[in-house]
């Protein structure tokens, strides 16, 4: 049996329709910003697999980090214990972050990243006698698949099955340049009618939601507006984190800070499950107590992984390389090249780019994730050697940073090429 045969009979993937679906890319090795198939064939990692690849794949330091920390420990229990990579990869993030960011909880991906951040702001208003649970989010956003990350996520195909069981949420709409006033009004109108418990966001950039772009002015509004009425601010930086929006993290570009950061993808350069979840002290202290009931119950199994610890941790050493900032602003810069070329096309349009994401729509009726742009391009870039899968008709290239000139020009030419037979 062949390996998708063999994955045919046994597996059951993530978004996959397996009536109709074809066969699966059989992908056997990847290094650098390539993956290799079955066949002999490459691919560019165009979308650095699923947002998650920083320095490209089997980065030697990474490796290396793997390897030393399996020799010194693989995995541990961590309520009622610690060890070193734990305690270092927290106080060099702390040390990254705002600071009013002192404490970090570790899980394992970015849904639980982000509701475990709900359940701190949830329970640090329980803890304290106060009845406030509801979040204000933005529309189109997407925040993971656990239940909560759902219930303040967008509504709609995804999650259509499981909607009655969502918690309440009021929804924003999405601030474009032209009605940020219209939604701070509406943020007014809603802070005035109840009593939120939180705020939670994806700073500057929507990811699932098709790489949809907005200003660090209306979140700095935003978030003083939420401050006011003693909202806790939630960013989930599970996409924006680790230089992909051309900074350490999207918070970077705004004036007001949040109280709790989600994080994970980025985090350990793509290569390890692991979620962080930072929290402000004024929280933590809220589950200070004699009573148990007024702690965070709540643990997984891989909580703080040591070798996902020890790769997080070779990760940061690679952002004190002044070589990947470079990367990072070698690639901003080839994608503001390539974003004015773009604009040619009178069938694209929304031509966008923070950092290292750049991102357009092909026009169609209606913006969809059901397009069938999708899978054409899809296709037509796979002969070309390029892996990307697009959100519906929006097309985006965010590849690890270590791409270089000849490889970034691929892409480019393969996009190209496929709008030029459009
Ligand atoms: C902004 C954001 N938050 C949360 C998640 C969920 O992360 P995970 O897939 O690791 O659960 C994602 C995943 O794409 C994301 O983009």
């Amino acid at each position: 049996m062949s390996l998708s045969e063999k994955d045919r009979k046994y597996v059951w993937h993530p978004f996959t329709q397996h009536f109709t679906i074809g066969e699966p890319l059989e992908i056997i090795s990847a290094k650098g910003v390539y993956l290799y198939d079955s066949q002999g064939r490459s691919y560019i990692d165009a979308n650095s697999s699923w947002w998650v690849n920083t320095h490209g794949h089997g980065h030697p330091h990474i490796g290396k980090a793997i390897s030393q920390q399996f020799q010194e420990m693989d995995h541990i229990v961590f309520a009622g214990a610690t060890h070193p990579k734990a305690v270092e990869l927290a106080s060099r993030i702390v040390a990254l972050m705002p600071n009013n960011l002192e404490k970090v909880f570790f899980s394992d991906n970015g849904s639980t990243a982000v509701e475990i951040a709900m359940k701190m702001v949830i329970q640090y208003f329980y803890n304290q006698g106060k009845k406030r649970n509801k979040f204000i989010a933005i529309n189109g956003s997407y925040h993971g698949d656990t239940f909560g990350a759902m219930s303040v996520g967008q509504r709609g195909y995804f999650n259509k099955p499981f909607e009655s069981l969502f918690f309440d949420t009021t929804y924003i709409d999405f601030p474009e340049k032209d009605n940020e006033e219209y939604v701070l009004n509406q943020v007014k109108a809603f802070l005035e009618k109840e009593n939120y418990a939180g705020l939670v966001v994806e700073p500057l950039v929507q990811g699932a939601a098709g790489m949809r772009m907005y200003s660090a002015y209306f979140l700095d509004e935003l978030i003083k507006l939420s401050r006011q009425k003693g909202l806790k601010i939630i960013f989930d930086e599970v996409m924006t984190g680790f230089g992909r929006t051309g900074k350490m993290f999207a918070m970077d570009y705004c004036h007001e800070k949040p109280d709790l950061v989600a994080l994970s993808k980025g985090l350990t350069a793509g290569v390890m499950a692991l979620g962080l979840t930072v929290a402000s002290n004024e929280i933590y202290e809220a589950f200070l107590s004699d009573d148990i009931g007024k702690a965070l119950l709540h643990g997984h199994s891989f909580t703080a992984n040591p070798i996902a610890c020890a790769v997080a941790c070779a990760n940061l050493d690679l952002f004190e390389d002044k070589e990947t900032w470079e990367n990072i602003k070698r690639l901003s810069s080839w994608h503001q090249m390539f974003q004015k070329e773009l604009t040619d096309y009178h069938f694209v349009e929304k031509v966008r780019q923070r950092g290292t994401i750049l991102a357009f729509n092909i026009k169609q009726t209606e913006d969809s994730y059901f397009s069938d742009i999708k899978t054409r391009i899809y296709h037509f870039l796979l002969k070309k050697g390029v892996l990307l899968r697009p959100l519906g008709n929006v097309i985006f290239f965010n590849p690890p940073y270590s791409i270089s000139k000849e490889e970034y020009n691929q892409v480019k030419t393969g996009i190209i090429e496929f709008l030029n037979q459009l």
